[in-house]
């Protein structure tokens, strides 16, 4: 059984700090490379990061599988529409259904919300979650270069999905 729990307590936050650094070291070093994944890891993914984000309006959703954590997400409302900003599967849990369900659990959560659309961002080279993004009914509405600092950019499409 797939469940999604928000939290909002530091130990949890831990623990999704900690799948944090597994997934983005094993999946975005070869898509932006070590210096900017360490570079967004801190700026992004630290417990300190993720505190203020959920003081500033973030949910932050840990995913479970037969009382096992597999990954997480992160949502934001942006005036009517849901800004999903984080979805992440462990690597042996990739594959299996449970990034669609992830997503039905955003869709079902803008509905409750009264939001019209989710949108999110997407590295342009990341052409797995691309495909699964599509696969769930995503649309590419246009590119963003945003600058993060330090010399970093983040190259992405913009895509969205009416609900
Ligand atoms: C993106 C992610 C959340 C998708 O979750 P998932 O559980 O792997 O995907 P699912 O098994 O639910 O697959 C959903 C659909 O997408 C397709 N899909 C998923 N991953 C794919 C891949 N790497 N390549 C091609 N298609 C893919 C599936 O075939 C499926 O298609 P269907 O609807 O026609 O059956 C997950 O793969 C992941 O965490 N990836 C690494 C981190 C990442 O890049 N996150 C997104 C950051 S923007």
């Amino acid at each position: 059984m797939v469940e999604f729990r928000k939290v909002t307590q530091k130990k949890d936050i831990d623990l999704i700090a900690s799948m944090a650094e597994i997934i983005w070291h094993e999946h975005y070093t070869p898509i932006i490379g070590k210096e900017q994944v360490l570079y967004m890891l801190k700026k992004f993914q630290s417990s300190e990061s993720m505190m203020d984000q959920i003081k500033n309006g973030y949910s932050y959703v840990l995913i479970r599988h037969d009382e096992k954590d597999i990954g997480y997400l992160a949502y934001e409302q942006r005036k009517n529409s849901i800004f999903l900003s984080k979805i992440y599967l462990l690597k042996e849990s990739r594959g299996k259904g449970f990034g669609k369900r992830a997503m039905d659990y955003v869709f079902e959560k803008a509905g409750e919300l009264n939001c019209v659309s989710v949108q999110l961002t997407v590295n342009r080279f990341n052409k797995g979650s691309i495909q699964a993004y599509e696969n769930s009914g995503f649309e590419k509405r246009g590119e963003l270069v945003q600058d993060i600092g330090n010399g970093f950019v983040m190259d992405d499409y913009f895509m969205e999905k009416s609900v």
